[in-house]
């Protein structure tokens, strides 16, 4: 079953999903609401949905045809109109029933067709995203997403040291599980690391313990191999809702973004590389790149273009720091 697909404005940003209307009442997936910074999660047990926002529990069971909800410490329950839903790409829950339950505020545009939540989200409460650090200073941290591998990491590292360069490497756990050796390195010569998953999924589309999860099963693997916490976060694909921010955040970690993509992954040549690195870096600057090996091989553009960014970026009085340092005091 193939079912359309809109989109309905969070505190005004529009985040495209599927839907459909029962009884006149629009019905969203679940796992939606993780953009509204809900945390949702799926009861096996019990076959229910259960969303989690400030103090409020809200469940709905699959296929009934009411919710139950936690709130001063007293379970109590709503008969609903419409039946939540099991599809093959999630469960379908009410949008205005559960989004008033949780303190939101939904109003419907008829002029414009569009369905808007405001969240009533503290901004103070938001954790905060890096996309860069402090623009006065000549600094910028290279970075390198989804090793440790025994192929690029090694000639990257090489590079590195030919030059005196730190930098930040973000690992997936199942990486490091495969190569520890070369994630000891990383940190004997000098470098960050970062957690980059355990799986490199896209988090959106998990459920709000499969994100813990991932950043759990992650953090578990470089510590039991470098006796060290990370306290730096890369979403998989610069993927991410507000619950996720919100998850990743209560577990200690920053998130780190880019501002400068060399678009690398596409297999582009170290000329394009260098050119995207002139064109867009500024001080404060965070460059994304990647280390993994695949078949066939697509990062040798990576490796080649190394040099010439350092060349290129000292030149230009840049200095190279570790996104730690880089985002310090900010
Ligand atoms: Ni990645």
């Amino acid at each position: 079953m193939i079912l359309p697909q809109a989109p309905i404005y969070i505190d005004g940003q529009p985040v495209i999903t599927t839907y459909y209307l029962q009884n006149g009442y629009l019905m969203v997936p679940a796992l939606f609401f993780k953009y509204t910074g809900v945390f949702v999660d799926w009861n096996v047990e019990n076959q229910s949905v259960v969303l989690k926002r400030n103090n409020m529990i809200l469940t709905l069971p699959s296929g009934k045809k009411y919710a139950d909800y936690y709130v001063k410490d007293m379970w109590q329950r709503d008969l609903l109109p419409t039946i939540t839903t099991n599809f093959p790409d999630g469960t379908y829950i009410p949008l205005q029933y559960v989004s008033e339950k949780l303190g939101m505020t939904v109003s419907y545009h008829f002029k414009q067709s569009r369905t808007y939540i405001v969240t009533n989200t503290p901004p103070s409460s938001i954790p905060r995203i890096y996309y860069n650090g402090d623009p006065s200073k000549k600094r910028v941290a290279l970075t390198f997403d989804d090793g440790p591998d025994n192929f690029y990491t090694p000639q990257i590292l090489d590079i590195l040291n030919d030059n005196g360069v730190t930098a930040t490497f973000f690992v997936v756990g199942k990486q490091v599980k495969l190569f520890p050796q070369v994630l000891k390195r990383i940190l004997q010569e000098g470098h960050e690391i970062g957690n980059h998953s355990w799986s490199h999924p896209e988090l959106p589309k998990l459920t709000t313990t499969q994100v813990i999860q991932e950043v759990q099963k992650a953090e578990l693997e470089i510590d039991s191999i470098t006796g060290r916490k990370t306290v730096l976060f890369r979403p998989p694909f610069g993927l991410f809702t507000n619950a996720d921010l919100r998850t990743i955040d209560d577990l200690g970690h920053q998130i780190i973004m880019w501002s400068v993509d060399t678009l690398d992954w596409q297999g582009i040549s170290e000329e394009e590389i260098l050119s995207i690195v002139k064109r867009d870096v500024s001080p404060g600057a965070i460059i994304l790149q990647h280390a993994l090996l695949t078949a066939p091989r697509i990062l040798d553009g990576t490796v080649k273009a190394l040099p010439g960014i350092i060349d290129y970026l000292r030149k230009r009085g840049y200095t190279f720091v570790t996104v730690h340092t880089l985002i310090e005091g900010d």
